[in-house]
């Protein structure tokens, strides 16, 4: 079987890790977004089944729009799978709300939660084509949960990035919603899942004791993707598959 991805925000950590392990399989194709040329270089070498677009979360929708058309041609028969991995955090997201910067809202909010809005806006009429079922993913984290405490009694912690991955959670449920109520079958039949990865070794992790190597952590969460059907669309899941609740509050 072949299947197409689309992994948006590639270029280093866990985006990296999800193109270099779906490369490997000759007939997948996979499309993996970067943000300058040398980035969408060191993607492509991984294998003539890498290609790579342009993009930045911060741009406007239009870009998006313009960006994602090469999707028609590489993609002729949809989408079989959308990832959005591109995600930003700040280092003193740890911080009381009190402590921390709050200018840095605006930016955090901007692409975590904006980025995937415009990424599936665009995404949408090319992975809404051919048959199977669709699969849409958004990396999250159990740091979005209402509740979540650095913690026990440590406060809710992670400011912008927790309240950007709540929101992302939000979006994420919307879509699956809207999805299910849809008449077209492509659409109704299709899933959509927020996926936590787990603490992996990466740029954004960085100082973490105990986080898993990012190749680790895509191999699960590909096998927990692989394993949805529609009637888990909206769901929450951990990288090894476990349930998670949107709120612990
Ligand atoms: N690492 C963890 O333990 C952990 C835990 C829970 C959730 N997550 C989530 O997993 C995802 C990947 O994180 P990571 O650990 O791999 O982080 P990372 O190593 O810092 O990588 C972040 C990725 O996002 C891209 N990105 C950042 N800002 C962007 C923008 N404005 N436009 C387009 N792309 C942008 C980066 O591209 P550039 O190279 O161009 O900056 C890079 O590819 C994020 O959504 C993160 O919240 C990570």
């Amino acid at each position: 079987m072949s299947f197409t991805y689309l992994v948006v925000g590639a270029s280093r950590g866990i985006g990296y890790a999800y193109v270099k392990v779906l490369s490997a399989v000759p007939t997948n194709l996979v499309i993996a977004t970067a943000r300058d040329h040398q980035s969408a270089k060191k993607l492509e070498s991984l294998g003539s089944n890498v290609k790579t677009i342009l993009i930045d979360m911060q741009d406007p929708y239009a870009k998006f729009e313009a960006a994602f058309k090469v999707l028609d041609t590489l993609a002729p028969n949809g989408v079989d799978v959308f990832i959005h991995n591109a995600g930003i955090s700040s280092s003193d997201a740890s911080k009381s709300s009190l402590e921390f910067d709050a200018d840095q809202y605006q930016k955090i909010l901007d692409v975590n939660v904006g980025g995937p809005a415009k990424a599936y806006k665009a995404a949408y009429p090319y992975i809404f084509k051919g048959k199977g079922t669709k699969k849409i993913a958004f990396v999250s984290s159990t740091v979005g949960q209402v509740g979540w405490e650095v913690s026990p009694g440590g406060g809710q912690g992670f400011n912008a990035y927790g309240a950007s991955k709540a929101a992302l959670n939000h979006l994420g449920v919307q879509i699956a919603k809207e999805n299910a109520g849809s008449d077209v079958d492509l659409v109704k039949h299709s899933v959509t899942v927020l996926l936590c990865p787990g603490l992996v070794a990466t740029d954004m992790a960085k100082g973490f004791e105990g986080a898993m190597p990012p190749e680790v952590s895509v191999a699960a969460s590909l096998a927990v993707i692989s394993k949805t059907t529609a009637a888990d669309s909206g769901k929450f899941y951990g990288h090894s598959g476990e349930s998670q609740p949107y709120s612990i509050f």
